[in-house]
Protein backbone atom coordinates (compact mmCIF):
# COMPACT_ATOMS: atom_id res chain seq x y z
CA UNK A 1 0.00 0.00 0.00
CA UNK A 2 1.28 3.76 -0.71
CA UNK A 3 1.35 6.40 1.57
CA UNK A 4 1.04 9.68 1.06
CA UNK A 5 2.49 12.51 3.58
CA UNK A 6 0.50 15.20 3.93
CA UNK A 7 1.07 18.13 6.29
CA UNK A 8 -2.35 19.23 6.87
CA UNK A 9 -1.27 22.82 8.60
CA UNK A 10 -3.93 25.62 10.05
CA UNK A 11 -2.10 28.15 7.54
CA UNK A 12 -0.78 25.33 4.70
CA UNK A 13 -0.97 22.51 3.69
CA UNK A 14 1.65 20.44 1.58
CA UNK A 15 1.46 16.72 0.51
CA UNK A 16 4.89 14.83 -0.45
CA UNK A 17 6.53 11.99 -1.39
CA UNK A 18 10.08 10.15 -0.84
CA UNK A 19 10.82 7.86 -3.58
CA UNK A 20 12.61 4.71 -3.33
CA UNK A 21 16.05 6.13 -4.21
CA UNK A 22 15.31 9.20 -1.28
CA UNK A 23 14.27 11.83 -3.79
CA UNK A 24 12.13 14.25 -1.69
CA UNK A 25 9.28 15.51 -4.46
CA UNK A 26 6.91 17.72 -3.26
CA UNK A 27 3.37 17.53 -5.03
CA UNK A 28 2.85 20.95 -6.91
CA UNK A 29 -0.57 22.76 -8.18
CA UNK A 30 -0.60 24.32 -11.73
CA UNK A 31 1.35 27.55 -10.63
CA UNK A 32 4.45 25.13 -9.62
CA UNK A 33 3.49 26.21 -5.67
CA UNK A 34 3.56 23.33 -3.43
CA UNK A 35 1.75 24.98 -0.96
CA UNK A 36 -2.01 24.72 -1.10
CA UNK A 37 -3.53 27.00 1.43
CA UNK A 38 -6.00 25.57 4.03
CA UNK A 39 -8.71 27.65 3.26
CA UNK A 40 -12.57 26.78 1.79
CA UNK A 41 -14.54 29.74 0.75
CA UNK A 42 -18.22 28.36 0.70
CA UNK A 43 -19.77 30.55 -2.33
CA UNK A 44 -23.24 31.34 -3.39
CA UNK A 45 -23.70 29.97 -6.78
CA UNK A 46 -24.10 32.25 -10.12
CA UNK A 47 -27.80 30.85 -10.05
CA UNK A 48 -28.82 32.67 -7.35
CA UNK A 49 -27.31 35.38 -7.40
CA UNK A 50 -28.49 38.83 -9.97
CA UNK A 51 -25.24 39.76 -11.24
CA UNK A 52 -25.41 43.10 -12.04
CA UNK A 53 -25.02 42.81 -16.47
CA UNK A 54 -24.98 45.50 -18.94
CA UNK A 55 -28.65 44.65 -19.60
CA UNK A 56 -29.95 45.42 -16.22
CA UNK A 57 -28.35 48.53 -15.96
CA UNK A 58 -29.84 49.29 -19.02
CA UNK A 59 -32.88 48.98 -18.53
CA UNK A 60 -32.94 50.41 -15.04
CA UNK A 61 -31.12 53.26 -16.44
CA UNK A 62 -34.80 53.99 -19.08
CA UNK A 63 -36.96 53.88 -16.48
CA UNK A 64 -34.65 56.63 -14.61
CA UNK A 65 -34.82 58.52 -17.12
CA UNK A 66 -38.28 58.10 -18.31
CA UNK A 67 -39.32 58.95 -14.64
CA UNK A 68 -36.70 62.34 -15.30
CA UNK A 69 -39.06 63.31 -18.10
CA UNK A 70 -41.93 63.16 -16.62
CA UNK A 71 -40.56 65.06 -13.27
CA UNK A 72 -39.63 67.51 -15.81
CA UNK A 73 -42.86 67.70 -17.74
CA UNK A 74 -44.28 68.04 -14.02
CA UNK A 75 -41.89 70.87 -13.16
CA UNK A 76 -42.71 72.69 -16.86
CA UNK A 77 -45.92 72.76 -15.46
CA UNK A 78 -45.27 74.48 -12.46
CA UNK A 79 -43.10 77.00 -13.94
CA UNK A 80 -46.00 77.96 -15.86
CA UNK A 81 -48.59 78.04 -13.07
CA UNK A 82 -46.10 80.22 -11.05
CA UNK A 83 -45.51 82.45 -14.40
CA UNK A 84 -49.18 83.32 -14.84
CA UNK A 85 -49.83 84.02 -11.26
CA UNK A 86 -46.92 86.36 -11.30
CA UNK A 87 -48.21 87.91 -14.58
CA UNK A 88 -51.41 88.37 -12.62
CA UNK A 89 -50.24 89.76 -9.78
CA UNK A 90 -47.53 92.36 -11.28
CA UNK A 91 -49.35 93.66 -14.64
CA UNK A 92 -49.10 97.02 -14.73
CA UNK A 93 -52.53 98.79 -14.11
CA UNK A 94 -53.51 102.32 -13.36
CA UNK A 95 -57.15 102.86 -11.41
CA UNK A 96 -59.48 104.98 -12.37
CA UNK A 97 -60.03 107.84 -9.30
CA UNK A 98 -63.90 107.78 -8.78
CA UNK A 99 -65.36 111.71 -7.16
CA UNK A 100 -66.54 109.83 -4.84
CA UNK A 101 -63.33 109.39 -2.80
CA UNK A 102 -63.03 113.08 -3.39
CA UNK A 103 -65.82 114.25 -1.91
CA UNK A 104 -64.44 115.39 1.16
CA UNK A 105 -61.33 116.70 -0.35
CA UNK A 106 -62.99 118.93 -2.73
CA UNK A 107 -62.68 118.57 -6.57
CA UNK A 108 -59.16 120.38 -6.90
CA UNK A 109 -57.36 116.90 -5.81
CA UNK A 110 -60.61 114.84 -7.77
CA UNK A 111 -59.13 117.01 -10.95
CA UNK A 112 -55.16 116.54 -9.64
CA UNK A 113 -56.14 112.55 -9.71
CA UNK A 114 -57.58 112.56 -13.12
CA UNK A 115 -54.95 114.67 -14.73
CA UNK A 116 -51.78 111.84 -12.86
CA UNK A 117 -54.57 109.36 -14.09
CA UNK A 118 -54.68 110.49 -17.87
CA UNK A 119 -51.04 110.33 -17.89
CA UNK A 120 -50.92 107.36 -16.76
CA UNK A 121 -52.52 105.57 -18.94
CA UNK A 122 -50.56 106.95 -21.66
CA UNK A 123 -47.94 105.17 -20.75
CA UNK A 124 -49.81 102.20 -19.74
CA UNK A 125 -49.55 100.46 -23.27
CA UNK A 126 -45.76 100.84 -23.28
CA UNK A 127 -45.33 99.68 -19.73
CA UNK A 128 -47.67 96.40 -20.37
CA UNK A 129 -45.14 95.41 -23.23
CA UNK A 130 -41.87 95.93 -21.34
CA UNK A 131 -43.57 93.93 -18.76
CA UNK A 132 -44.39 91.05 -20.93
CA UNK A 133 -41.30 91.53 -23.09
CA UNK A 134 -38.54 91.92 -20.46
CA UNK A 135 -40.03 90.94 -17.11
CA UNK A 136 -41.94 88.38 -17.52
CA UNK A 137 -38.92 86.40 -19.62
CA UNK A 138 -36.83 87.56 -16.78
CA UNK A 139 -38.94 85.57 -14.46
CA UNK A 140 -39.34 82.62 -16.27
CA UNK A 141 -35.63 81.94 -16.38
CA UNK A 142 -35.59 82.76 -12.21
CA UNK A 143 -38.14 80.15 -12.10
CA UNK A 144 -37.33 77.99 -14.10
CA UNK A 145 -33.84 77.77 -12.75
CA UNK A 146 -35.58 77.44 -9.28
CA UNK A 147 -37.90 74.81 -10.12
CA UNK A 148 -36.16 72.78 -12.83
CA UNK A 149 -33.75 69.91 -11.91
CA UNK A 150 -33.05 67.27 -14.02
CA UNK A 151 -29.99 64.78 -14.44
CA UNK A 152 -28.08 64.37 -17.01
CA UNK A 153 -27.44 61.20 -18.74
CA UNK A 154 -24.49 60.75 -17.08
CA UNK A 155 -25.31 62.04 -14.45
CA UNK A 156 -28.47 59.03 -13.97
CA UNK A 157 -26.53 56.08 -15.57
CA UNK A 158 -23.58 56.87 -12.98
CA UNK A 159 -26.90 56.96 -9.78
CA UNK A 160 -28.05 54.33 -11.68
CA UNK A 161 -25.24 51.81 -11.16
CA UNK A 162 -24.63 53.47 -7.49
CA UNK A 163 -27.98 52.57 -6.35
CA UNK A 164 -27.96 48.98 -8.17
CA UNK A 165 -24.47 47.98 -6.24
CA UNK A 166 -25.79 49.42 -3.31
CA UNK A 167 -28.99 47.61 -3.42
CA UNK A 168 -27.52 44.63 -4.53
CA UNK A 169 -25.27 44.23 -1.60
CA UNK A 170 -27.77 44.55 0.50
CA UNK A 171 -29.84 41.90 -0.74
CA UNK A 172 -27.11 39.92 -0.75
CA UNK A 173 -26.36 40.38 3.38
CA UNK A 174 -29.43 40.31 3.71
CA UNK A 175 -29.98 36.87 1.95
CA UNK A 176 -26.29 35.75 3.83
CA UNK A 177 -28.07 36.18 6.63
CA UNK A 178 -30.28 33.43 6.30
CA UNK A 179 -27.07 31.37 5.78
CA UNK A 180 -24.36 30.76 7.90
CA UNK A 181 -21.16 28.70 7.41
CA UNK A 182 -22.56 25.44 8.44
CA UNK A 183 -25.90 25.36 6.78
CA UNK A 184 -24.49 26.85 3.30
CA UNK A 185 -22.13 23.84 3.03
CA UNK A 186 -25.38 21.35 3.13
CA UNK A 187 -27.32 23.89 0.69
CA UNK A 188 -27.31 23.25 -2.98
CA UNK A 189 -27.28 26.82 -3.92
CA UNK A 190 -23.68 27.26 -2.74
CA UNK A 191 -21.14 25.54 -3.65
CA UNK A 192 -17.38 24.95 -2.14
CA UNK A 193 -14.26 26.67 -3.50
CA UNK A 194 -10.68 25.63 -2.04
CA UNK A 195 -6.81 26.92 -1.38
CA UNK A 196 -5.62 29.77 -3.69
CA UNK A 197 -8.88 29.89 -5.01
CA UNK A 198 -11.00 30.53 -1.76
CA UNK A 199 -9.01 33.23 -0.78
CA UNK A 200 -8.93 34.90 -4.34
CA UNK A 201 -13.04 34.48 -4.10
CA UNK A 202 -13.39 36.14 -0.84
CA UNK A 203 -10.46 38.80 -1.46
CA UNK A 204 -12.94 39.78 -5.06
CA UNK A 205 -16.21 39.31 -3.73
CA UNK A 206 -15.99 38.29 0.04
CA UNK A 207 -20.31 39.00 0.41
CA UNK A 208 -20.42 35.79 -1.97
CA UNK A 209 -20.09 33.66 0.65
CA UNK A 210 -18.50 32.35 3.85
CA UNK A 211 -14.85 32.41 4.26
CA UNK A 212 -13.02 29.72 6.41
CA UNK A 213 -9.33 30.24 7.11
CA UNK A 214 -7.67 27.27 9.26
CA UNK A 215 -10.19 24.64 9.74
CA UNK A 216 -7.11 22.90 12.02
CA UNK A 217 -8.11 26.04 14.40
CA UNK A 218 -11.21 24.28 15.33
CA UNK A 219 -10.92 21.17 16.18
CA UNK A 220 -10.57 20.32 19.33
CA UNK A 221 -13.15 23.01 20.57
CA UNK A 222 -16.45 20.96 21.78
CA UNK A 223 -17.98 20.95 18.29
CA UNK A 224 -21.88 20.81 17.64
CA UNK A 225 -22.09 17.51 15.68
CA UNK A 226 -23.22 19.06 12.72
CA UNK A 227 -20.74 21.87 12.89
CA UNK A 228 -17.62 18.99 13.63
CA UNK A 229 -19.37 16.85 10.22
CA UNK A 230 -18.58 20.55 8.61
CA UNK A 231 -15.27 20.29 9.29
CA UNK A 232 -14.66 16.60 8.36
CA UNK A 233 -16.52 17.23 5.03
CA UNK A 234 -13.92 20.62 4.06
CA UNK A 235 -10.65 18.87 5.51
CA UNK A 236 -11.99 15.87 3.58
CA UNK A 237 -12.19 17.96 0.22
CA UNK A 238 -8.67 19.38 1.41
CA UNK A 239 -7.04 16.42 1.36
CA UNK A 240 -8.88 14.29 -1.47
CA UNK A 241 -7.79 17.73 -3.70
CA UNK A 242 -3.93 16.89 -2.19
CA UNK A 243 -4.71 13.30 -2.73
CA UNK A 244 -5.95 13.31 -6.76
CA UNK A 245 -3.30 15.81 -7.78
CA UNK A 246 -0.64 13.53 -6.14
CA UNK A 247 -2.32 10.34 -7.71
CA UNK A 248 -2.29 12.18 -11.24
CA UNK A 249 1.46 13.25 -10.68
CA UNK A 250 2.60 10.14 -9.75
CA UNK A 251 0.58 7.94 -11.72
CA UNK A 252 -0.20 5.50 -8.82
CA UNK A 253 -2.58 5.16 -5.99
CA UNK A 254 -2.43 6.34 -2.44
CA UNK A 255 -4.47 4.30 -0.11
CA UNK A 256 -2.52 5.16 3.00
CA UNK A 257 -1.81 8.76 4.64
CA UNK A 258 0.74 9.66 6.89
CA UNK A 259 -0.17 12.89 8.86
CA UNK A 260 1.51 15.59 10.75
CA UNK A 261 -0.35 16.75 13.98
CA UNK A 262 0.76 19.15 16.60
CA UNK A 263 1.26 18.09 20.04
CA UNK A 264 -2.29 20.16 21.36
CA UNK A 265 -4.46 21.35 18.38
CA UNK A 266 -6.10 24.21 18.99
CA UNK A 267 -8.36 24.66 22.20
CA UNK A 268 -7.49 21.03 23.19
CA UNK A 269 -8.06 21.91 26.80
CA UNK A 270 -7.17 18.12 27.92
CA UNK A 271 -6.46 14.64 26.12
CA UNK A 272 -10.07 14.61 24.88
CA UNK A 273 -10.18 18.04 22.59
CA UNK A 274 -7.07 16.28 20.36
CA UNK A 275 -8.96 12.82 20.25
CA UNK A 276 -11.70 14.82 19.11
CA UNK A 277 -9.77 16.31 16.51
CA UNK A 278 -7.75 13.26 15.68
CA UNK A 279 -11.01 11.43 14.92
CA UNK A 280 -12.37 14.33 12.67
CA UNK A 281 -8.74 14.38 11.12
CA UNK A 282 -9.53 10.49 11.02
CA UNK A 283 -12.64 11.03 9.32
CA UNK A 284 -11.91 13.55 7.07
CA UNK A 285 -8.90 11.62 5.34
CA UNK A 286 -11.27 8.36 5.29
CA UNK A 287 -14.36 10.90 3.62
CA UNK A 288 -10.79 11.79 0.95
CA UNK A 289 -10.44 8.08 0.34
CA UNK A 290 -7.59 7.14 2.19
CA UNK A 291 -8.21 3.70 3.79
CA UNK A 292 -5.57 3.89 6.58
CA UNK A 293 -4.31 6.83 8.41
CA UNK A 294 -1.34 7.50 10.71
CA UNK A 295 0.17 10.31 12.84
CA UNK A 296 3.16 11.72 13.47
CA UNK A 297 3.48 14.83 16.00
CA UNK A 298 4.94 17.62 13.60
CA UNK A 299 8.22 18.59 15.41
CA UNK A 300 9.44 14.73 15.79
CA UNK A 301 8.75 14.48 11.97
CA UNK A 302 11.12 17.32 11.06
CA UNK A 303 13.89 16.08 13.73
CA UNK A 304 14.07 13.46 10.94
CA UNK A 305 14.99 15.09 8.13
CA UNK A 306 17.74 17.58 10.37
CA UNK A 307 21.07 16.82 8.96
CA UNK A 308 23.83 14.67 9.71
CA UNK A 309 26.43 16.80 11.21
CA UNK A 310 24.02 16.92 14.17
CA UNK A 311 23.10 13.22 13.96
CA UNK A 312 26.68 12.35 14.45
CA UNK A 313 27.17 15.27 17.00
CA UNK A 314 26.10 14.07 20.12
CA UNK A 315 24.57 16.98 21.19
CA UNK A 316 20.59 17.52 21.87
CA UNK A 317 18.71 18.91 18.82
CA UNK A 318 15.69 21.39 19.72
CA UNK A 319 13.29 21.67 17.18
CA UNK A 320 11.15 24.47 16.66
CA UNK A 321 8.21 24.02 14.18
CA UNK A 322 6.13 27.52 14.46
CA UNK A 323 3.71 27.55 12.06
CA UNK A 324 0.21 30.05 11.41
CA UNK A 325 -1.79 27.88 14.35
CA UNK A 326 0.39 25.84 16.71
CA UNK A 327 3.90 26.19 18.30
CA UNK A 328 5.49 22.58 18.94
CA UNK A 329 8.95 21.73 20.24
CA UNK A 330 10.73 19.01 20.65
CA UNK A 331 14.53 18.16 22.08
CA UNK A 332 15.69 15.24 21.16
CA UNK A 333 19.01 13.57 21.30
CA UNK A 334 20.72 11.14 18.31
CA UNK A 335 21.75 7.66 19.38
CA UNK A 336 24.06 7.21 16.75
CA UNK A 337 23.62 3.89 16.49
CA UNK A 338 23.24 1.55 13.08
CA UNK A 339 19.71 2.62 12.84
CA UNK A 340 20.20 6.23 13.31
CA UNK A 341 17.82 6.60 16.36
CA UNK A 342 16.57 9.41 18.07
CA UNK A 343 15.82 9.50 21.44
CA UNK A 344 12.29 11.98 22.26
CA UNK A 345 13.49 13.81 25.47
CA UNK A 346 10.20 16.33 25.71
CA UNK A 347 7.91 17.78 23.29
CA UNK A 348 5.88 20.66 24.19
CA UNK A 349 3.15 22.43 21.93
CA UNK A 350 0.81 25.34 22.53
CA UNK A 351 -2.06 26.94 20.26
CA UNK A 352 -0.04 29.87 19.67
CA UNK A 353 1.33 31.33 16.18
CA UNK A 354 1.58 33.20 13.33
CA UNK A 355 -2.21 33.66 13.41
CA UNK A 356 -2.29 35.07 17.19
CA UNK A 357 0.46 37.58 15.63
CA UNK A 358 -1.71 38.69 13.08
CA UNK A 359 -4.55 39.30 15.28
CA UNK A 360 -2.41 40.60 17.65
CA UNK A 361 -1.18 43.17 15.07
CA UNK A 362 -4.77 44.08 13.69
CA UNK A 363 -5.78 44.54 16.69
CA UNK A 364 -3.41 47.01 18.52
CA UNK A 365 -2.20 48.49 14.79
CA UNK A 366 -5.08 48.34 12.64
CA UNK A 367 -7.98 48.54 15.49
CA UNK A 368 -7.82 52.88 15.90
CA UNK A 369 -8.74 52.81 12.56
CA UNK A 370 -11.86 51.00 13.05
CA UNK A 371 -13.00 52.30 15.69
CA UNK A 372 -11.16 51.06 18.57
CA UNK A 373 -10.98 53.42 21.47
CA UNK A 374 -12.61 56.08 19.16
CA UNK A 375 -13.75 59.45 21.21
CA UNK A 376 -17.40 59.08 22.21
CA UNK A 377 -19.47 62.07 22.48
CA UNK A 378 -19.75 61.95 26.18
CA UNK A 379 -16.05 61.89 26.27
CA UNK A 380 -15.38 58.41 26.86
CA UNK A 381 -14.22 55.71 24.23
CA UNK A 382 -16.12 53.15 22.63
CA UNK A 383 -15.54 49.53 23.99
CA UNK A 384 -13.16 47.29 22.65
CA UNK A 385 -15.23 44.03 22.66
CA UNK A 386 -16.80 44.56 19.35
CA UNK A 387 -13.08 44.98 17.87
CA UNK A 388 -12.30 41.81 19.43
CA UNK A 389 -15.23 39.71 17.81
CA UNK A 390 -14.70 40.96 14.52
CA UNK A 391 -10.85 39.87 14.64
CA UNK A 392 -11.17 36.56 15.98
CA UNK A 393 -12.00 34.81 12.81
CA UNK A 394 -11.42 31.39 15.14
CA UNK A 395 -13.98 31.75 17.19
CA UNK A 396 -17.15 30.94 15.97
CA UNK A 397 -19.18 32.40 19.04
CA UNK A 398 -17.38 35.97 18.79
CA UNK A 399 -17.85 35.85 15.01
CA UNK A 400 -21.69 34.88 15.18
CA UNK A 401 -21.52 38.05 18.07
CA UNK A 402 -20.32 40.26 15.11
CA UNK A 403 -22.27 38.89 12.83
CA UNK A 404 -25.81 40.21 15.00
CA UNK A 405 -23.80 43.21 16.01
CA UNK A 406 -25.21 45.71 13.03
CA UNK A 407 -27.70 47.91 15.16
CA UNK A 408 -25.12 47.90 17.66
CA UNK A 409 -22.27 49.35 15.49
CA UNK A 410 -24.77 51.90 13.86
CA UNK A 411 -25.73 52.92 17.39
CA UNK A 412 -22.28 53.30 18.64
CA UNK A 413 -21.65 55.53 15.25
CA UNK A 414 -23.76 58.41 16.29
CA UNK A 415 -22.25 58.55 19.36
CA UNK A 416 -18.82 58.70 18.26
CA UNK A 417 -17.40 62.25 17.58
CA UNK A 418 -16.02 61.00 14.74
CA UNK A 419 -18.18 58.54 12.70
CA UNK A 420 -15.36 57.66 10.33
CA UNK A 421 -13.65 54.71 12.12
CA UNK A 422 -16.13 53.19 13.58
CA UNK A 423 -18.11 53.52 9.94
CA UNK A 424 -15.02 51.49 8.79
CA UNK A 425 -16.23 49.08 11.55
CA UNK A 426 -19.96 48.78 10.09
CA UNK A 427 -18.27 48.05 6.66
CA UNK A 428 -16.51 45.45 7.93
CA UNK A 429 -19.82 43.78 9.21
CA UNK A 430 -21.39 45.36 5.99
CA UNK A 431 -18.79 43.52 3.72
CA UNK A 432 -17.55 40.91 5.96
CA UNK A 433 -14.49 41.82 5.92
CA UNK A 434 -12.96 40.56 9.17
CA UNK A 435 -10.78 38.15 7.18
CA UNK A 436 -9.28 40.92 4.67
CA UNK A 437 -7.79 43.08 7.68
CA UNK A 438 -6.26 40.02 9.14
CA UNK A 439 -4.52 39.18 5.84
CA UNK A 440 -3.58 42.50 5.83
CA UNK A 441 -1.94 42.24 9.10
CA UNK A 442 -0.40 39.50 8.15
CA UNK A 443 1.03 40.84 4.39
CA UNK A 444 2.70 43.50 6.88
CA UNK A 445 4.26 40.56 8.93
CA UNK A 446 5.97 38.74 5.59
CA UNK A 447 6.82 42.15 3.85
CA UNK A 448 8.61 43.17 6.75
CA UNK A 449 9.79 39.59 7.73
CA UNK A 450 11.50 39.23 4.43
CA UNK A 451 14.44 41.17 5.17
CA UNK A 452 16.70 41.37 7.98
CA UNK A 453 17.14 45.42 8.06
CA UNK A 454 16.00 46.89 10.83
CA UNK A 455 13.69 50.42 10.78
CA UNK A 456 12.41 49.09 7.50
CA UNK A 457 8.62 50.15 6.84
CA UNK A 458 5.84 49.08 5.05
CA UNK A 459 2.58 50.80 3.95
CA UNK A 460 -0.42 49.03 4.05
CA UNK A 461 -3.10 49.11 1.50
CA UNK A 462 -6.11 49.23 2.93
CA UNK A 463 -8.16 50.01 -0.18
CA UNK A 464 -10.72 47.90 0.56
CA UNK A 465 -12.52 50.44 2.44
CA UNK A 466 -14.39 53.10 1.76
CA UNK A 467 -12.90 55.81 3.60
CA UNK A 468 -9.35 55.83 2.93
CA UNK A 469 -7.06 54.61 5.21
CA UNK A 470 -2.88 54.83 5.35
CA UNK A 471 -1.51 53.00 7.33
CA UNK A 472 2.64 52.86 7.84
CA UNK A 473 4.06 49.37 9.57
CA UNK A 474 7.24 49.40 11.66
CA UNK A 475 9.19 46.61 12.95
CA UNK A 476 8.71 48.65 16.07
CA UNK A 477 5.03 48.57 15.57
CA UNK A 478 5.10 44.70 15.22
CA UNK A 479 7.44 44.15 17.62
CA UNK A 480 5.14 45.99 20.34
CA UNK A 481 2.04 44.43 19.15
CA UNK A 482 3.27 40.90 19.22
CA UNK A 483 4.76 41.51 22.86
CA UNK A 484 2.29 39.03 24.49
CA UNK A 485 2.87 36.46 21.99
CA UNK A 486 6.18 36.19 22.10
CA UNK A 487 6.12 36.30 25.21
CA UNK A 488 3.83 32.65 24.90
CA UNK A 489 6.16 31.25 22.21
CA UNK A 490 9.35 31.75 24.38
CA UNK A 491 7.36 30.15 27.47
CA UNK A 492 6.94 26.81 25.24
CA UNK A 493 10.44 26.92 23.98
CA UNK A 494 11.53 27.19 27.84
CA UNK A 495 9.15 24.65 28.84
CA UNK A 496 10.61 21.87 26.61
CA UNK A 497 14.12 22.57 27.46
CA UNK A 498 13.30 22.06 31.36
CA UNK A 499 11.02 18.86 30.82
CA UNK A 500 13.73 17.41 28.45
CA UNK A 501 16.38 18.41 31.19
CA UNK A 502 18.58 20.37 28.73
CA UNK A 503 18.98 23.92 30.15
CA UNK A 504 22.66 23.10 31.22
CA UNK A 505 24.54 22.53 27.99
CA UNK A 506 24.22 24.01 24.08
CA UNK A 507 21.76 22.45 21.67
CA UNK A 508 21.20 22.53 18.36
CA UNK A 509 18.18 24.74 17.40
CA UNK A 510 16.57 23.64 14.43
CA UNK A 511 13.75 26.45 12.69
CA UNK A 512 10.77 25.69 10.90
CA UNK A 513 7.80 26.37 10.38
CA UNK A 514 6.23 29.66 8.50
CA UNK A 515 6.86 32.24 11.67
CA UNK A 516 10.76 31.32 11.13
CA UNK A 517 10.89 33.42 8.57
CA UNK A 518 10.50 36.04 10.66
CA UNK A 519 13.79 37.74 12.55
CA UNK A 520 12.26 39.07 14.87
CA UNK A 521 10.31 35.94 16.15
CA UNK A 522 13.45 33.84 15.66
CA UNK A 523 15.73 36.73 17.95
CA UNK A 524 13.48 36.30 20.91
CA UNK A 525 13.24 32.46 20.66
CA UNK A 526 16.95 32.23 20.22
CA UNK A 527 17.57 34.27 23.39
CA UNK A 528 16.11 31.60 25.54
CA UNK A 529 18.45 29.00 24.53
CA UNK A 530 21.02 27.78 26.46
CA UNK A 531 24.27 29.97 25.86
CA UNK A 532 26.16 28.96 22.94
CA UNK A 533 23.82 27.13 21.21
CA UNK A 534 23.78 26.69 17.38
CA UNK A 535 20.92 27.98 15.25
CA UNK A 536 20.18 26.17 12.63
CA UNK A 537 17.23 26.76 10.14
CA UNK A 538 15.13 23.92 8.20
CA UNK A 539 13.28 24.36 5.16
CA UNK A 540 10.61 26.37 6.50
CA UNK A 541 7.40 25.15 4.67
CA UNK A 542 8.48 21.27 3.90
CA UNK A 543 10.58 20.42 6.96
CA UNK A 544 7.52 19.02 8.70
CA UNK A 545 6.21 16.83 5.62
CA UNK A 546 9.69 15.96 4.24
CA UNK A 547 9.82 13.87 7.64
CA UNK A 548 6.15 12.68 7.14
CA UNK A 549 7.34 11.30 3.64
CA UNK A 550 10.12 9.66 5.30
CA UNK A 551 7.50 7.56 7.66
CA UNK A 552 5.40 7.56 4.25
CA UNK A 553 8.26 5.16 3.01
CA UNK A 554 8.92 2.96 5.62
CA UNK A 555 5.31 2.74 5.61
CA UNK A 556 4.51 1.95 2.15
CA UNK A 557 7.86 -0.49 2.19
CA UNK A 558 6.33 -2.61 5.08
CA UNK A 559 3.77 -5.42 3.68
CA UNK A 560 0.35 -5.17 5.41
CA UNK A 561 -1.13 -2.39 7.93
CA UNK A 562 -0.86 -5.24 10.14
CA UNK A 563 3.07 -5.50 9.88
CA UNK A 564 4.01 -1.92 9.48
CA UNK A 565 6.36 -0.57 12.17
CA UNK A 566 4.91 1.80 14.94
CA UNK A 567 7.68 3.46 15.07
CA UNK A 568 10.46 4.74 13.09
CA UNK A 569 13.82 5.39 13.94
CA UNK A 570 12.40 5.61 17.32
CA UNK A 571 10.11 8.44 15.93
CA UNK A 572 6.05 7.19 16.90
CA UNK A 573 3.29 6.43 14.29
CA UNK A 574 -0.08 6.76 15.64
CA UNK A 575 -3.41 5.89 15.07
CA UNK A 576 -6.32 7.83 15.67
N1 LIG B 1 8.01 35.48 5.27
C1 LIG B 1 7.30 35.24 6.36
N2 LIG B 1 7.59 35.85 7.51
C2 LIG B 1 6.88 35.64 8.61
N3 LIG B 1 5.85 34.80 8.70
C3 LIG B 1 5.52 34.15 7.58
C4 LIG B 1 6.22 34.33 6.36
N4 LIG B 1 5.64 33.53 5.43
C5 LIG B 1 4.63 32.91 6.06
N5 LIG B 1 4.56 33.27 7.33
C6 LIG B 1 3.59 32.85 8.35
O1 LIG B 1 3.79 31.50 8.65
C7 LIG B 1 2.57 30.95 9.10
C8 LIG B 1 2.30 29.69 8.36
O2 LIG B 1 3.32 28.82 8.60
P1 LIG B 1 3.18 27.28 8.30
O3 LIG B 1 2.79 27.07 6.89
O4 LIG B 1 4.40 26.62 8.79
O5 LIG B 1 1.95 26.97 9.25
P2 LIG B 1 1.02 25.72 9.25
O6 LIG B 1 1.85 24.51 9.10
O7 LIG B 1 -0.05 25.93 8.27
O8 LIG B 1 0.37 25.83 10.68
P3 LIG B 1 0.46 24.86 11.92
O9 LIG B 1 1.75 24.11 11.81
O10 LIG B 1 0.42 25.76 13.08
O11 LIG B 1 -0.73 24.02 11.83
C9 LIG B 1 1.49 31.97 8.83
O12 LIG B 1 1.14 32.63 10.02
C10 LIG B 1 2.17 32.89 7.86
O13 LIG B 1 1.68 34.20 7.94
MG1 LIG C 1 2.92 23.33 10.40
Amino acid sequence: MNYLAIDFGTTNSIAAILTDDRQFIPITFENGNPIFPSSAFIQMKESSAFPITKDRIEARFFQEKQREEVKKRNQLDEVKRRLDEFSRAKTPKVKKPKPVDFIAAGSQAFLRAMRTYEKDLDGLDRRIRDFNERVVPQERVRLESEIISVRTDTEILRQVEMLMSKEELERRSAELREFYFFNAIESDDFHVLLGHKAIDAYVADPLSGFFLRSPKAFLASTLAREYQFAFVKIIGFILRTLKERAESLRGTQFSGVVLGRPVEYLGANDDAGNRRALNIMTDAARLAGFTEVRFVFEPLAAALVSPGDWNRSGATAVVIDIGGGTSDIAALNALGNDRNSLEVLSVKGRRVGGNDLDQAFAFQEIGPSIGKQSLLKGGMTSPSELINWALSTRDIIAQNKFRNAGDQIADLQKKCVDPVPIGRLLQTYRDQLQHRILLSSEEAKIKLSDSEIRNLHYDLDLSYFEEKVELRVTQDSLKSSWESELGKLKGIVQDCLVQGGVTDRPVWAYFTGGLSLSPLVRESLTSVLPANSLVKRLNAFQAVVAGLSYVARDLSRSGSPSDEPREVRGISVMRA
